[in-house]
């Protein structure tokens, strides 16, 4: 079965599962979900230029990303709340990552806790928003750091959530929304739901400062992920940042941003080798993460389709999903003429000639 099928398959078994709220909000986009409807086909639009003859009997899809080896260059993108999705919750999608050679990013709004995901995970990092009470993200991302997360990724398209116009916020019980953050809070704002949640809401004050801050107070190093501007790279570099996740949240924050297929070249090439570059957004089959890697990037991450795996089958449907993306990457590979992903490059991208 192909990777596309794969992933209609366990989409269709999550949604037999999964309260019919939860499954909109995990397919919500914002607005008119203009941003969340082209992703996949933006990267369809790109027209190859194949290698012949080029020897691929030993092609290789593993790589090393920020010193971390992987069987591929696929992470799972951070996500919220996947106790929503399966009762293991994000303690099965790092085992599952982890068994199909892939990094789990784990979402600061995590339903399991901190360290039972540090003890399931392969290779992962921590996504990290800035909260209202700055003192919390300090003592997330230092319990992180103890729990053997490699990095941080900031997220800084968030200062506030997007509404999802067809997928309202869903209610999440709070014994799911605050299992890592309850313990650092006062018992008077644990029991206030409104005080809880107060405390617990992005800082929308969040700057540039706040990459060398999560450095310091963490000693990991960051990468940023939202950035979909040359200018906004190189200015989160300059800032401290270690890595750029190139990103439209999913089409889930401003709606009409520009699909992460177009904005990454100009990414990777303010970045200008300076710091790995990470994709998301509909790159949900080999054609896709062949693409990516051919326009600079150094992985990409999968973001719904790894929710869908979770819901229908725990770990063994994430790890299935981890193991159908590496073959489907493999065969793009051969049919590109690169035995290895280094061996992908801007010459794979067919550019129309310009008329006349
Ligand atoms: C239900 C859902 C929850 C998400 N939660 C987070 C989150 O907590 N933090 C974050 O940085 N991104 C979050 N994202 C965005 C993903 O990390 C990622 O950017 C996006 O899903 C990638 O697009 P894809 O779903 O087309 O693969 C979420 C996405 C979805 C669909």
């Amino acid at each position: 079965m192909g990777v596309l099928q794969l992933i209609e398959e366990q989409r269709r078994a999550a949604l037999a599962t999964v309260p019919a709220e939860v499954a909109d909000y995990v397919a919500a986009g914002s607005w008119a979900e203009i941003s969340a409807g082209e992703a996949v086909r933006a990267w369809q639009r790109v027209r190859l230029r194949p290698r012949v003859l080029r020897d691929v009997a030993d092609l290789r899809t593993a790589t090393t990303i920020m010193g971390s080896d992987l069987a591929a260059p696929i992470l799972a993108a951070p996500s919220a709340y996947h106790g929503l999705l399966h009762p293991d919750g994000e303690v099965a999608t790092a085992a599952g990552v982890a068994a199909g050679g892939g990094l789990m990013v784990l979402s600061s709004r995590s339903s399991a806790s901190i360290e039972a995901v540090g003890d399931a995970a392969g290779p992962w990092w921590y996504q990290v928003y800035v909260l209202a009470d700055r003192s919390l993200t300090e003592a997330l991302v230092r319990r992180a750091a103890a729990a053997g997360a490699r990095a941080l990724v900031l997220t800084g398209d968030t200062p506030i959530v997007g509404d999802k116009s067809k997928a309202p916020a869903i209610p999440v019980p709070p014994s799911l929304r605050h299992v890592n953050t309850g313990r650092h809070l006062a018992p008077a704002v644990l029991a206030d739901d409104a005080a809880a949640l107060a405390a617990t809401t992005q800082d929308a004050g969040t700057g540039m400062d706040a990459i060398g801050w999560l450095r310091d107070v963490s000693g990991l190093p960051v990468l940023v992920k939202g950035v979909l501007r040359g200018d906004d790279a190189a200015e989160c570099l300059a800032a401290g940042a270690s890595g750029i996740i190139v990103s439209n949240h999913g089409g889930r924050q401003l709606d009409q941003a520009v699909a992460t297929a177009d904005a990454l070249a100009e990414v990777v090439d303010a970045v200008d080798g300076a710091a790995p570059v990470v994709v998301d957004g509909g790159v949900h089959d080999g054609l896709a993460i062949v693409t990516a890697l051919a326009l600079g990037a150094a992985a990409v991450m999968v973001g719904r389709p790894v929710q869908w795996a979770v819901a229908a089958g725990g770990a063994r449907g994430v790890e299935a999903l981890f193991e159908a993306l590496t073959d489907d990457l493999r065969r793009a590979m051969a049919l590109a003429g690169a035995a290895s992903p280094e061996a992908l490059d801007r010459s794979l991208i067919w550019r129309p000639q310009p008329q006349g």
